[in-house]
């Protein structure tokens, strides 16, 4: 959530001494009641906004690389001379300022008019459609028209809701915390403004290739010059006597999450059937509407597969302090108006029951269209799948990893987002790799991991630090090599992580 701007530091306006500015540092201050940051690179210095356009994290805290400022909460990255938000999640710009330097200070003047529109770009297609409203469908709609696209740009979306923040499903939203107007990502307004067509609520049926046309589902086309393909996951659903019941519950899509919000204002107790980030998540939001939470799972110990096993201990833990019961190594028979019974025998009681066993990537329509798939859309690393002119991001994406070389898909919100804006860039003609490590976060209470790289097996977990004290690094490595890098409270060192990721990709010596 966005925080209220508190001005700390110099007052630029009155100038700083030169001495004080390093290369490495930057310094948060403020001039004209707004909070501004200073950063040098070399001989040259640029003052802009210190709030992150995404949730409003401290840019001073986070990693300047070369003429950029990454963000510390969620990896955001904004040029410093422009102030351009340079990868998601953040959408829009810093603001920049002028500087001066005289008498051995440095001065922060007027604040610098916004970029205007972009010159046109030359290779535009006469008209691309974006399939998915999601997170990587939205981020390639803007990102086209950030770059110059003049061509026409729909975005066909099943969802009834314009594009919105989808992690936040689970968290503030789902807790009651924020309310429903902080999810859209844009208004429609901005959608108008910059002609990108949203058809919502249409559901493409099929793809011809040949045509170049999408179907939808009255039978009507729409002829495509690029298409993206950005139709991400659905709920793995649970095949078991009862699960059709009225109080049984998926999340994925915002009126998935406002039928629990509405079914949990008259319930008591809620059966999670998962230990996924989504469920537990769902879990410490569900406690915030003090429901009683019961988790049933196969597994030992929640997310030990993905975060290893003493932070899936820290975790059960954490839960458990906030009234949350697990029945784990357990599982679900059956569902009925009463509660849902387990493969032991036992039962519990329970007027909501949420579902949270993992995503589906939505791969069928590439599949039909004789697009290659392998568990996931395969593409290259400029994101182009098997047939010219179709690109895939987000989570339907299998793309190489620069890092290990082997495909990977993940489900991750900051990925598929910078997924879509490089995918928008190769239509427009560009040769843009997507090789940035992965990222992603999860937040449950006041506990929030950041993780960048992608480590589905390791062979040495190392633990630098306290996880109890919420102050910490895990290293996942296989082969000497370090794959995945988990924090807590540590944000700077993911960022320095990322850094390292991408600066031995960049080397070729990953
Ligand atoms: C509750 C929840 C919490 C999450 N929390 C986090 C988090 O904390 N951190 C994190 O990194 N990730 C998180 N994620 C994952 C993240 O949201 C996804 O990785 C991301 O949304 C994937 O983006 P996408 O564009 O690929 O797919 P989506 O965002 O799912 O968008 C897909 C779109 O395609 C549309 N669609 C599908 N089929 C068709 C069709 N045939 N025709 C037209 N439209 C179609 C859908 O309606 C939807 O609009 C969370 C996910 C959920 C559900
Ligand atoms: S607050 Fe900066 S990336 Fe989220």
């Amino acid at each position: 959530m966005a925080e209220e701007k508190k001005l700390s530091g110099p007052d630029f306006a009155e100038g700083v001494s030169l001495s004080e500015l390093t290369d490495r540092e930057m310094v948060q201050g403020h001039a004209s009641g707004e909070a501004i940051l200073v950063a040098r690179c070399g001989d040259t210095h640029f003052a802009v906004g210190a709030s992150c356009t995404h949730y409003g994290g401290p840019l001073a805290e986070g990693v300047k690389a070369g003429e950029t400022v990454r963000c510390p909460w969620h990896h955001a990255c904004f040029s410093l001379r422009t102030g351009g938000a340079l990868r998601a999640p953040a959408l829009d710009p810093v603001s920049c300022w002028k500087v001066e330097t005289s008498g051995g200070k440095l001065f922060v003047r007027e604040k610098q008019p916004e970029k205007k529109r972009p010159a046109v770009s030359a290779k535009a297609p006469e008209n691309v459609v974006i399939v998915g409203g999601g997170a990587a469908g939205n981020a390639a709609a803007e990102m086209l028209r950030r770059e110059g696209c003049s061509g026409g740009v729909t975005i066909v979306s099943a969802d009834d809701a314009t594009p919105y923040d989808r992690p936040n499903l689970s968290k503030d939203f789902l807790a009651g915390t924020a309310s429903e107007e902080w999810l859209p990502l844009r208004s429609t307004d901005f959608y108008r403004e910059h002609q990108i067509e949203l058809l919502l609520n249409t559901r493409v049926a099929a793809i011809d290739p040949r045509k170049k046309s999408v179907r939808f589902a009255d039978g009507s086309d729409l002829k495509f010059a690029a298409l993206l393909l950005a139709t991400g996951g659905e709920p793995v659903k649970l095949r078991i006597p009862g699960v059709d019941s009225p109080q049984v519950c998926y999340l994925r899509s915002l009126s998935d999450c406002r039928a629990i919000i509405g079914k949990a204002a008259n319930a008591k107790r809620v059966v999670l059937i998962g230990a996924s980030f989504i469920a537990m998540e769902v879990a410490a939001s569900l406690t915030n509407r003090k429901l009683q939470v019961h988790v049933v799972a196969p597994e030992a110990v929640p997310m030990e597969k993905v975060l290893g096993p003493q932070v899936g201990e820290h975790l059960r833990r954490l839960h458990e302090r906030n009234g949350v019961v697990f029945h784990l190594q357990q599982s679900v028979v059956a569902i009925d108006e009463r509660g849902v019974a387990l493969k032991d025998g036992d039962a519990i009681e329970a007027d909501l029951v949420v579902i949270g066993i993992g995503v589906r990537p939505l791969t069928d329509l590439a599949e039909r269209a004789g697009i290659k798939t392998d568990g996931g859309v395969l593409v290259n690393e400029y994101l182009e799948t098997s047939i010219p002119q179709i690109y895939a991001a987000g989570d339907i994406a299998r793309w190489p990893d620069p890092l290990t070389g082997d495909h990977i898909r993940v489900e991750h919100w900051v990925v598929a987002e910078r997924q879509g804006q490089t995918a928008a860039r190769n239509i427009l003609g560009g040769r843009d790799r997507f090789d940035q490590a992965p990222f992603f976060w999860t937040t449950q209470y006041d506990f929030t991991l950041n993780y960048v790289g992608h480590a589905e097996t390791w062979d040495t977990l190392d633990l630098d630090g306290s996880i109890e004290k919420h102050d910490c690094k895990l290293s996942f490595r296989r082969g000497g090599k370090t794959l995945a890098v988990a924090t807590i409270g540590r944000d700077r060192e993911s960022l320095e992580s990322e850094l390292t990721m991408e600066t031995a990709v960049q080397a070729g010596c990953a």
